[in-house]
């Protein structure tokens, strides 16, 4: 299947699945403290998404059993929910979720710190945040899909960290995963011309040391190779002729918003 263009009203649908889901992200944020389980989030997400009568994708898609992605630490990303798995000071983490609303999918990823971290943790989220700031500078009709996958490898490993190989970002819409796959790093070729109309879940993966991940026996879990701690940050993203549109923030709050956490 090519790559869709979405009309304008399939893309006022997708702002308002956006603006559904960015309020469970922010309703997330706030319960987010040492002590509570990777279940309990999963639980809260779950409910709130149906609340706003929405379902949440992620479950059951492709068998994943969760409504949340949670992801600590080491964990990069599709961390399954566990009921035993308490969050501690000092952990990082990440949340990845998505919900269908009126047919259409909106797809966000936010990762935060629990209670005090270290400084070292705090950049790592921070310049994974800015890689996707970085690569969607180049998210403009005319120019090509891989200037922002090269955007966001080049401000990653400038920073010191690695972009992760084995996973990548996609088209969104009527489906989770649509054309065309985004990958955070330097392609062969250019890519696809992008136009106005498209709808894309760009979602960097960066890891404090090397980029190899293992993927776990629960047929989920990926984690760093060597242990350190990954971060990830994604959002649902329209192409126009001009700055791009965030599909998956806050109604009334701009990318400047969103880039500057204001
Ligand atoms: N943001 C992730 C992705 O696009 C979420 C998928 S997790 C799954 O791949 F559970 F739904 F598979
Ligand atoms: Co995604």
């Amino acid at each position: 299947m090519a790559v869709t263009i979405k009309t304008e009203r399939e893309i006022n649908i997708m702002r308002e699945a956006g603006n559904i889901l960015a309020t469970v992200h922010d309703e997330l944020a706030k319960i987010i403290e040492p002590g509570i389980t990777t279940m309990e989030l999963n639980n809260f997400a779950d409910k709130l998404i149906r609340e706003y009568d929405s379902i949440p994708s992620f479950l059951n898609y492709n068998g994943y059993p969760a409504s949340l992605c949670v992801s600590v630490n080491d964990e990069v990303v599709h961390g399954i929910p566990n009921k035993k798995r308490k969050l501690i000071e000092g952990d990082i983490v990440s949340l990845d979720c998505g919900v269908i609303y009126n047919g259409y999918h909106s797809d966000s990823a936010r990762t935060y710190a629990v209670g005090k971290i270290s400084p070292e943790h705090q950049r790592l989220i921070d310049v994974t945040k800015q890689s996707f700031f970085e690569g969607i500078k180049f998210a403009k009709a005319g120019n090509h899909l891989y200037e922002i996958s090269k955007a966001i490898q080049k401000y990653v490993e400038e920073n010191g960290y690695s972009v992760v190989r084995d996973l990548v970002g996609h088209g969104i819409g009527q489906n989770l995963h649509e054309e065309p796959q985004i990958p955070n790093f330097k392609q062969i070729g250019r890519g696809i011309k992008l136009r106005p109309g498209m709808t894309l879940a760009i979602e960097p993966m960066v890891n404090k040391g090397v980029y190899d991940v293992w993927f776990l026996d629960d047929d989920w879990t990926v984690v760093t190779q060597d242990g350190e701690y990954s971060a990830h940050y994604e959002n649902t993203v329209l192409i126009t002729e001009g700055e791009p549109e965030l599909l998956s923030i806050r109604k009334g709050r701009t990318l400047e918003d969103e880039m500057y956490g204001r």
